[in-house]
């Protein structure tokens, strides 16, 4: 299946997701790359990982780019050449793209019983009290996710997932919370929006600054 959705998160951000059924070949034939993305996509080890490439490209097709469009800084932070901010993220079948006039990051997780076991190094566990293991993984992924995607705002080496990103309490059916980033001595305020995506977790963070 192609195109599987998009999800409109405000007036100017746009999350679009590519469920992948697709074979490597078929994704290569459908896009056009620039060399420097033919580079990197040879150089890819895994099947799984040319096969998220691709579906970005054809996302960005989707709504009107190419990956012409599409280049990086040297720290690997996605950029548009139209001025509009882009975070992508990835995992196992689904590739996702956000579009937004605002600062944002994003991240897509499949749920998995690992995310719990390796929660005490990410997250404080109080944030896990009083749910059932189902919801549990959902939080914990949901936090996980935060993290990566202020990660991938801040972009900046040094940052530890518990040393520095706090997240607010919340609630699986609140959908949004916030967060903060305590990181050379300063504290930066984020909001963010979580949804379910079959048997995955998407999470779209915003810049409070
Ligand atoms: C960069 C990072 C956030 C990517 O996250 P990931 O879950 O591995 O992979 P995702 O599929 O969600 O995201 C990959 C995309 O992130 C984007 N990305 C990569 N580096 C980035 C950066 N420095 N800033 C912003 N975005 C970045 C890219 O677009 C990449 O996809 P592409 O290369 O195909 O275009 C991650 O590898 C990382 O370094 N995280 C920090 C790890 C950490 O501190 N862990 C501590 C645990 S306690």
């Amino acid at each position: 299946m192609p195109f599987y959705t998009s999800i409109q998160i405000n007036a100017t951000t746009t999350a679009y997701f590519w469920h992948i059924t697709e074979d490597v070949t078929s994704l290569f034939r459908a896009v056009s790359l620039k060399d420097t993305s033919l580079f990197r996509l040879e150089g890819m080890k895994s099947k799984e990982h040319q096969k998220g490439f691709l579906a970005v490209r054809m996302l960005l097709q989707h709504i009107g780019y190419n990956d012409y469009d599409l280049t990086y800084t040297e720290t690997g932070k996605p950029v548009l050449n139209d001025g509009k901010n882009i975070s992508i993220s990835h995992s196992h079948k689904f590739s996702c793209i956000c579009i937004s006039n605002q600062i944002m990051g994003i991240d897509i997780e499949i749920l998995k019983e690992k995310t719990l076991k390796i929660a005490p190094r990410f997250l404080e566990m109080k944030h896990l009290e009083n749910l059932s293991e189902v919801e549990k993984i959902m939080k914990a992924t949901i936090i996980w996710g935060v993290k990566e995607s202020i990660f991938k705002i801040k972009n900046e080496v040094g940052i530890s997932f518990p040393e520095h990103i706090f997240e607010d309490e919340f609630c699986l059916s609140d959908k949004k919370c916030s967060a903060e980033l305590h990181f050379n001595n300063t504290i930066e305020k984020f909001n963010f929006h979580f949804y379910k995506v079959e048997d995955y977790i998407f999470v779209c963070v915003f810049s409070n600054n």
